[in-house]
């Protein structure tokens, strides 16, 4: 879809000498302390140092100086991107540098870039350059597909994004060159699967409906044919299943539901079995509990964590996993008409529970709470995890850019906030709280599907943990940054594919 045509690679020789459009390297605090800042300098008669100073560029995060080198350094042009102290610099922080760089050649019509990879230690080595190699590919992300004008339409000047890792001249080992080939192609499979993801959250409701993203799993599937099989479930056949609850949510559309379940299964015997869940609404107009029209602006985003697990499995594939992957989404529209589910309704679960209804806008742990029976009853996993655009309270608890993660098992959740530590995606765990259980107390039914306003992302959790039961499970509410209203240069506005790299480093890292 819209990944760029841009070529990773590697370069080896010594900075000074990289014959590119742009040379681009970090600056780490005080440039003037910097040896290659000083050597640039050096051969430009002391031009980058000026430009440092006019510019009170101190090598904070967020600067960056450019100047043209007039023919006195193989170079065209030299960025200098600031980021902090080193001491600070946290890995995933390269991806926004990264993308900065590959930004600012397209700007200035640069054909060919060359990246110093900044000497942060050999342990860091492989996931720094796997990060730029995401930044470059997550930074130059655009949907462009409906805007028609010229300017959009142009292709990026920027072909050749070289890292150079040998700064010293020194040349690298075949050993050496294969480990930044293969981290590199890693980050290039996630940032492809990170751009996918976002494709499908940014393409409107009308294109993106539960049948489009059963063809795009199937398409995955095709692409994986040893490894990855696929099944869509149409609702009869849900029906014989029991959904009472995703079917009801999907009752008032046009729209068939699906219920997808992709599966991979590795050469050699699994270790372990990992189900990811995605919430998978296509639109959420609320139903009868209807949203008004600011919240519904941006609904076609519900089906964010379906993306993400779905882009997720491609990724899976390519990388290969010791693990045997499912990947889960029971997907439909949430609207209103005459067939439509009604607040007061009652409904049955696929696990037998009855659920009352008492806000048809809390539409996302009903099918979340059957693909949750499903998995648990057909799959068994050792690992279960869910991903949902679900409450705004969670929003309104820790932001828009932070994830809530809520879990009782304590040794699973650990490793899961490791993970995305490592990734550099922001999650933060929220208690789940048995004693607000009595929020969902029903006197009709076991259960409503709604408490109360305060701890809304915490009920919405223990809603769920009702069908999970004691499978090790961690829910993942990405409400917040599933889109954004603001830019960063790796997370252009829009959909993110947020989930998509710690999905991809939890199933495929061992
Ligand atoms: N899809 C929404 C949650 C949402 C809000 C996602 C903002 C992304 C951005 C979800 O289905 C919803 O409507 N949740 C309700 C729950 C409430 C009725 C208990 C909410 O958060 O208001
Ligand atoms: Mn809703
Ligand atoms: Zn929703």
């Amino acid at each position: 879809m819209d990944s760029m045509g841009v070529a990773i690679g590697h370069v080896s020789g010594p900075a000074l000498q990289a014959s590119v459009d742009l040379l681009a390297f970090t600056a780490f605090g005080d440039p003037t302390k910097d040896a290659l800042f000083k050597s640039v300098d050096g051969a430009l008669g002391g031009v980058l140092a000026d430009v440092a100073r006019s510019e009170s560029f101190e090598g904070k995060t967020g600067q960056s100086i450019t100047v043209h080198t007039h023919g006195r350094l193989p170079a065209r042009r030299v960025l200098v991107i600031g980021a902090g102290p080193r001491g600070e610099f946290a890995t995933p922080a390269i991806r926004d540098i990264a993308a900065l760089a590959a930004q600012a050649a397209n700007r200035s019509a640069s054909g060919t870039l060359g990246f110093v990879v900044p000497a942060l230690g050999a342990s860091r080595e492989a996931m720094l350059l796997q990060m730029i190699a995401e930044g470059v590919i997550m930074g130059t992300y655009k949907f462009g597909r409906y805007l028609t004008s010229e300017d959009h339409r142009r292709p990026p000047s920027l072909k050749h994004f070289g890292l150079i890792t040998d700064v010293k001249g020194k040349k690298p080992t075949a050993a050496q060159i294969r480990a930044v080939q293969a981290a590199v192609s890693r980050g290039v499979t996630i940032a492809n699967a990170v751009n996918h993801a976002r494709d499908l959250i940014n393409e409107p409701a009308a294109v993106i409906t539960p049948t489009a993203l059963a063809e795009d799993a199937q398409e995955i599937a095709q692409r994986h044919k040893g490894t990855v099989s696929v099944t869509v479930l149409d609702a009869a056949q849900c029906a014989d299943l029991g959904m009472g609850m995703f079917l009801a949510v999907g009752r008032g559309s046009e729209q068939e539901p699906r219920f997808i379940h992709m599966t991979y299964k590795p050469a050699k015997k699994p270790k372990k079995r990992l189900c990811f869940i995605g919430k998978g609404i296509t639109f959420d107009s609320g139903g009868y509990s209807l949203k008004p029209s600011q919240s519904m602006e941006d609904m076609k985003v519900d089906m964010s964590g379906a993306a993400a697990v779905i882009a997720s499995m491609d990724a899976i594939a390519t990388l290969g996993s010791p693990f045997e992957v499912h990947v889960l989404t029971a997907c439909c529209e949430n609207l209103v008409s005459g067939r439509a589910y009604k607040l007061g309704d009652v409904l049955t679960s696929m696990d037998g529970t009855t659920v009352e209804i008492n806000n048809t806008d809390a539409e996302g742990r009903l099918t979340l709470g059957d693909a949750i029976t499903y998995a648990r009853t057909k799959i068994q996993p050792d690992e279960l995890f869910d991903f949902a655009t679900l409450t705004g309270a969670c929003m309104v608890a820790l932001g828009p850019y932070t994830a809530g993660v809520l879990s009782d098992h304590e040794q699973l959740v650990r490793s899961w906030l490791a993970v995305a530590e490592r990734t550099g995606e922001d999650m933060w765990r929220l208690p789940l709280n048995s004693r607000l259980r009595e929020q969902l107390k029903s006197s009709v039914a076991d259960m409503r599907n709604t408490g109360d306003r305060f701890g809304g992302a915490i009920t919405a959790g223990l809603f769920l943990k009702t069908f999970a039961k004691d499978t090790p499970w961690v829910h993942v509410d990405i409400a917040g940054p599933a889109s954004v209203s603001t830019t960063r240069p790796a997370q252009p506005k829009g959909g993110t594919g947020f989930a998509v790299a710690s999905i991809v480093e939890y199933a495929t890292r061992v």
